[in-house]
């Protein structure tokens, strides 16, 4: 038995989804989540500069907290951090990648699988690497969507506005006629009923969360760090920005567990020049 907390970490909210299944399939673990809502998007910057991110976020999570585990709940930085992650924090990492692909070759009929990212996830070559990898006969078309993070980000996932870039963003795979979609970062499950709208009711779309919370717990078994099953858990949410509107946006998109935040600061502040336009 090992009660200590499991660190889970995004640039923002989108991690909030996997927090939700690791709590839905988990109920004796504590998590510590971390939002690093001061420095998203992520899906528009560089990989080495989010590499630095993820390593400080987990350190912090591993020294600070002392969590027994690190769950990259972010395609942006699982992407191009994981085994980085792996071989540096001490304590298993687990990412959100290989388990979204594998839920979505599972779901695939036809085997015809969109995957839509981040301009940093899809830029990496992360999915269609971990394609090659787990299946390769399988036809799949890659799609990033800069500026949908940050819809959901401002509370905005249903708007007339959201709708018409979603048009424009997932032309290519309507015309690729792909049987189903892989939510390739994870604030887009926020996003599903305007991706559904435009992709159509025959096409299944998937999320990496659930997959990802079966992986966690197949790694906490098999490590020895289950915690005790039914004990009362108290999770902890912190921000590295507006931590008000965390606790106010987070709590309506994650429930009630999320009902205050508390403030984190990294060092490097990761200032964008003027020329950077933050669309992840
Ligand atoms: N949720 C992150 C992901 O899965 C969003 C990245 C961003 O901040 O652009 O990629």
């Amino acid at each position: 038995m090992d009660n200590r907390p499991i660190g889970v970490f995004d640039s923002g909210f989108g991690g909030l989804t996997v927090a939700r299944a690791l709590i839905d399939l988990l109920p004796g673990e504590e998590l510590v989540y971390v939002g690093d809502t001061a420095r998203y998007p992520y899906g528009s910057r560089r990989a080495d500069e989010v590499r630095g991110f993820a390593v400080e976020i987990a350190e912090h999570l591993v020294a600070v907290e002392g969590v027994k585990m690190v769950v990259v709940a972010c395609n942006t930085a699982a992407s191009v951090a994981l085994e980085l992650l792996r071989s540096t924090c001490g304590v298993p990492v687990v990412g959100v990648v290989e388990p979204g692909l594998r839920a979505a070759l599972g779901a695939s009929v036809r085997g015809a699988v969109g995957v839509i990212g981040t301009v940093g996830t899809i830029a990496s070559g992360s999915y269609q690497q971990a394609a090659r990898e787990l299946a390769p006969e399988v036809d799949l078309t890659c799609a990033a969507c800069p500026g949908f993070v940050e819809f959901v980000e401002r509370g905005e996932t249903d708007s007339d506005q959201v709708h018409v870039l979603a048009e424009r963003l997932l032309a290519p795979l309507v015309d690729a006629r792909v049987d189903t979609v892989l939510l390739g970062c994870t604030h887009y499950p926020y996003l599903a009923r305007t991706i559904g709208d435009v992709m159509g009711r025959d096409v299944l779309l998937v999320s990496s969360a659930e997959e990802t919370a079966f992986d966690v717990r197949d790694v906490l078994e098999s490590s020895g760090l289950r915690a005790e099953p039914s004990r009362h858990v108290e999770h902890r949410f912190l921000s590295s920005g507006d931590t008000e509107w965390f606790a106010e946006m987070g709590g309506r998109l994650l429930g009630p567990e999320l009902d205050q935040a508390r403030a984190v600061t990294f060092s490097s502040s990761g200032a964008r020049s003027r020329n950077e336009e933050p669309t992840g």
